[in-house]
């Protein structure tokens, strides 16, 4: 279950609701993940859902990688926002009145690279929600499961 907080105001934006951070992150890098997130919408490619999605990714050496989703003919190609940021941020080596929340998939590629980390969630107008890689995709499969017992034949 997640544990709400109360709404505060940060750089004008409201946060809706939400949970505790599980990193540390300055208000005003917040506020600017945000408003990165909402241009990458603009570089949207999506001719068949017509729905747009941006998102911004902040790395541990403090870069923002952006990404939209770009669909394809052929649907099951087309590749979501978050996928598209995260990818871009792994290869250089280092709805509008409502929250839109990651899909299932998103949440398995998010999960790869760590479960304690935060996502924030926002409208076009700048409020946010944020909730941890764990709470979006709690009891995960990880990449150290791998490395669990295998099943054995009877
Ligand atoms: N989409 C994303 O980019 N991220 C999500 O977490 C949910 C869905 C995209 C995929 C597709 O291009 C469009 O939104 C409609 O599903």
């Amino acid at each position: 279950m997640l544990q709400s907080v109360n709404m505060e105001s940060l750089n004008g934006k409201e946060k809706v609701n939400g949970t505790k951070s599980v990193v540390d992150v300055d208000d005003n890098i917040i506020g600017e993940l945000i408003s990165k997130s909402q241009k990458a919408k603009d570089f949207a490619y999506c001719p068949y859902s017509k729905f747009r999605v941006g998102a911004a990714v902040l790395t541990p050496n403090g870069k923002i990688f952006t990404g939209c989703n770009v669909e394809n003919a052929c649907y099951t190609l087309g590749i979501c926002a978050e996928k598209t940021a995260i990818s871009k941020a792994i290869s250089e080596g280092d709805l509008n009145e409502q929250v839109i929340s990651p899909c299932g998939g998103c949440r398995q590629f998010m999960r790869e690279f760590g479960a304690h980390w935060d996502v924030y969630m926002t409208k076009p107008d700048g409020s946010y929600c944020q909730i941890s890689v764990e709470e979006l995709l709690p009891v995960s499969f990880g990449p150290s499961d791998l490395k669990g017992k295998k099943c054995e034949a009877s």
